[in-house]
């Protein structure tokens, strides 16, 4: 594939009022080690999310707890908060200097935390807010009713959530208009296929996490390898645009510190697989 000219030429979806690509970028990865504290280079990860968005990326994740609070913070100094652009974060989960991810679904602290996520976006709203991960000593419904409480209260435009059964998705689309699910997904692990169902029947947004599997992709290594040469392409292309014809409603977010690597990432959006070369992905672990 050619290396000139790298455009998202993914096709549309549309969040609420916004119409995004459904290439997006996922914004976990411009953090320190173990997502913990800075990088090494702001500078260079501000260039990742600033090149994102000149390719033609208009949908990026985050969370409140990536850093905790880093990735937040260098998206609203790369970007800032432009109209064309739809930054989705979440709440939900603690971190601490072990590196643990500790669920907290309270809703005193989901109250706090948007007000923190508003400052470090340099936004007044939050495009799409996402419930990180249920948490065991809250009750779910207790956390989404904030979520959506904030939705009424103008502090956020959408609301998603994450990791989540689909008898949970179900429950929450009880209280709230659920704009997206994120869930992981990818060429290896379809544990969230029933999930990804119901999306794709309601017309849901399908936010894949860990798309290109945290970049293992040895399993299917062979048929990735196959694919990927007639394509002169790379594995890692093959899987993302396999995840873009998988379902209308998906919405891959690899996650890149580097802009070599994101541009590859985009440029999957280029790659027109066969019909049969789909298949014969969704069936090798269907
Ligand atoms: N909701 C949740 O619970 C949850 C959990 C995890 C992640 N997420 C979201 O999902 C996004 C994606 O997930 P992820 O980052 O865990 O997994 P991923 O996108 O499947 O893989 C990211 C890994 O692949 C490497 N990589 C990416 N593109 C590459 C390329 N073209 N060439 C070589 N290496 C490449 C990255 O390293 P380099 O930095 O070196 O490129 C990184 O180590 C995150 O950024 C985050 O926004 C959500």
């Amino acid at each position: 594939m050619s290396s000139n000219s790298i455009t998202n030429e993914s096709d549309t979806f549309e969040i609420g009022d916004s119409t995004v690509h459904r290439l997006g970028f996922g914004a976990m990865r411009i953090t320190g080690e173990d997502i913990i504290g800075s990088p090494e280079d702001e500078e260079t990860a501000r260039e990742v999310i600033q090149h994102a968005v000149d390719c033609g990326v208009d949908l990026i994740d985050t969370a409140d707890s990536y850093g905790p609070a880093v990735s937040e913070r260098l998206i609203g100094e790369a970007i800032g908060d432009p109209d064309d652009v739809l930054v989705a974060t979440k709440a939900g989960l603690l971190r601490n200097s072990e590196g643990d991810w500790i669920a907290h679904g309270d809703p005193d602290y989901i109250r706090n935390q948007v007000l923190t996520s508003l400052d470090r976006l340099r936004t007044d709203t939050i495009d799409l807010y996402q419930f990180h991960r249920p948490d065991g000593d809250t009750d779910f419904e207790d956390s989404v009713a904030t979520f959506a409480e904030l939705k009424d209260e103008g502090f956020v435009d959408g609301v998603g959530v994450s990791n989540v059964s689909a008898e949970l998705l179900d429950q929450a689309r009880e209280q709230v208009e659920v704009e997206t699910v994120q869930n992981r997904y990818n060429l290896n692990d379809r544990g969230s296929r029933e999930v990804l169902e119901i999306c794709d029947d309601e017309g849901i947004g399908f936010i894949p996490w860990a798309p290109i599997n945290g970049d293992d992709l040895a399993e299917h290594g062979d048929l990735l390898d196959e694919i990927a040469d007639d394509h002169d392409a790379t594995r890692r292309q093959v899987a993302l645009a396999w995840l873009l014809e998988r379902s209308d409603v998906m919405l891959p977010i690899p996650g890149t510190s580097d802009t070599e690597h994101l541009e590859s990432n985009v440029a999957a959006s280029q790659l027109a697989l066969r019909e049969e070369d789909v298949q014969r992905l969704t069936n090798a672990a269907e």
